[in-house]
């Protein structure tokens, strides 16, 4: 049976993972945040592709709140997080390392946002084509 996650609890663990991603990433906040105002096109459908506890994706609703957004990530204590944050948008426990996660992605998606996500599809046998992602897109 599925415990709730306190809602401290995950605002604080969602912190801790950005406060990570910026040793990473200095200032990625400011790079995402930027990077979606130069899209200027209207954005309906997003896929957030290793979205993570969905920290992405909340960049994503900042830029377009009536966005319908996707969370696709291989961890489900993760994705709780995603869900438990931001109940609006759809979370998908998928592999992009099984040839079954382009279906199970739901597309077609008129943005779809790899952040720090590159390395996994070189690692997990696509030969580093990223040809399903561009798939899922319209
Ligand atoms: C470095 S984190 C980046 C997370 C998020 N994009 C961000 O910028 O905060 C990599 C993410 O990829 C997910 N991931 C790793 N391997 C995966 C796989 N085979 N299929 C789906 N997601 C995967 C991890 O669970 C993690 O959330």
């Amino acid at each position: 049976m599925a415990t709730a996650l306190a809602l401290e609890d995950v605002a604080r663990w969602r912190r801790d993972w950005e406060f990570m991603m910026c040793h990473y990433q200095p200032d990625r906040d400011d790079l995402l945040t930027v990077g979606l105002q130069l899209l200027g096109r209207p954005t309906e459908r997003v896929l957030d592709v290793g979205g993570g506890p969905g920290t992405t994706a909340e960049a994503v609703l900042r830029r377009w709140p009536h966005a319908d957004v996707t969370v696709l990530d291989v961890d489900p204590a993760l994705l709780a997080l995603a869900e438990t944050a931001l109940p609006q948008v759809r979370t998908v426990r998928a592999d992009i390392g099984s040839p079954r996660w382009l279906p199970l992605a739901g597309g077609p998606y008129d943005l779809v946002v790899l952040c720090h996500i590159l390395v996994y599809f070189v690692g997990c046998g696509f030969g580093g084509s990223l040809a399903p992602v561009w798939m899922c897109a319209r």
